[in-house]
């Protein structure tokens, strides 16, 4: 399995992110910034670590890798401006600090529906991770048809002046699910394409998600019914 790590965004390369925004101007102090910067990316360096000591420990005992990859995104400043705006908040570091717990996200791309809860059960009985936030779109999916299990968890990071509870977003889907998700990613970016065209895609999308899931149900029955014998 492998996680594919970010790098944390420096001030310079928030300031060069910043410069293709248009709050190019109202940002409070960038040095805050990238401390909260550095201090999420640690977060999900940790959740990170973890997640990949459950997918060795898994594969050793129960000779299955529940995790089929994962991969580390930090959000760009753009869309933090646009979403603590979106929420009706001013752009200070406080609501940043407050109000966004999404700065880092790994998403999890697992194999069965089964190893998502399986992971999600061990990640959260962990001592120092608190949940903050679920949301199971695979029991609920979204009107587009998206699957994902999302969780806003809490981890402590320790640096030189103290302790920090650092909120990170966890993205959990099999790869039936991302590779949907993928392509419906796509086509919402298609705005300048015919909206004939992309209704109908959208519909045809829709339906496929419910067959991926079908099919996932199915061959997540021959597993189980391999794994016991
Ligand atoms: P905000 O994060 O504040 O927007 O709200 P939220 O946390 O309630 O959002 P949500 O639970 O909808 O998760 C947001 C993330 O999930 C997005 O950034 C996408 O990565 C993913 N997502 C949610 N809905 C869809 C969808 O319909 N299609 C695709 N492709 N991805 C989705
Ligand atoms: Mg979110």
């Amino acid at each position: 399995m492998i996680l594919e790590r970010r790098n944390f965004m420096d001030v310079k390369q928030i300031e060069a992110q910043l410069k293709q925004t248009k709050f190019e101007d109202q940002i409070p102090d960038l040095k805050k910034l990238v401390n909260i910067y550095q201090l999420c990316h640690s977060g999900a360096n940790e959740i990170g670590t973890k997640l990949e000591n459950l997918d060795d420990e898994y594969s050793m005992n129960y000779d299955h890798n529940p995790i089929h990859h994962m991969e580390e995104r930090m959000k760009s400043t753009g869309s933090l401006f646009e979403k603590l705006k979106r929420k009706g908040y001013t752009l200070t570091i406080e609501n940043v600090r407050d109000h966004i717990r999404d700065i880092a996200g790994i998403r999890v791309v697992t194999n069965y529906i089964d190893d998502i809860y399986t992971v999600e059960e061990a990640l959260s009985e962990q001592s120092d991770v608190t949940v903050l936030k679920r949301k199971d779109y695979i029991e609920n999916p979204k009107e587009s048809g998206y699957r994902s299990l999302h969780l806003v968890v809490s981890v402590p990071v320790f640096q030189s002046k103290g302790v920090f509870d650092v909120p990170v977003e966890i993205q959990f889907r099999t790869i039936g699910m991302d590779m949907w998700a993928s392509l419906e990613h796509q086509l919402s970016y298609k705005t300048d394409a015919d909206p004939k065209k992309v209704k109908e895609h959208a519909n045809n999308l829709k339906d496929y998600a419910k067959e991926l899931n079908d099919i996932e149900i199915r061959m997540q029955s021959i597993f189980r019914d391999l794994q016991s014998h």
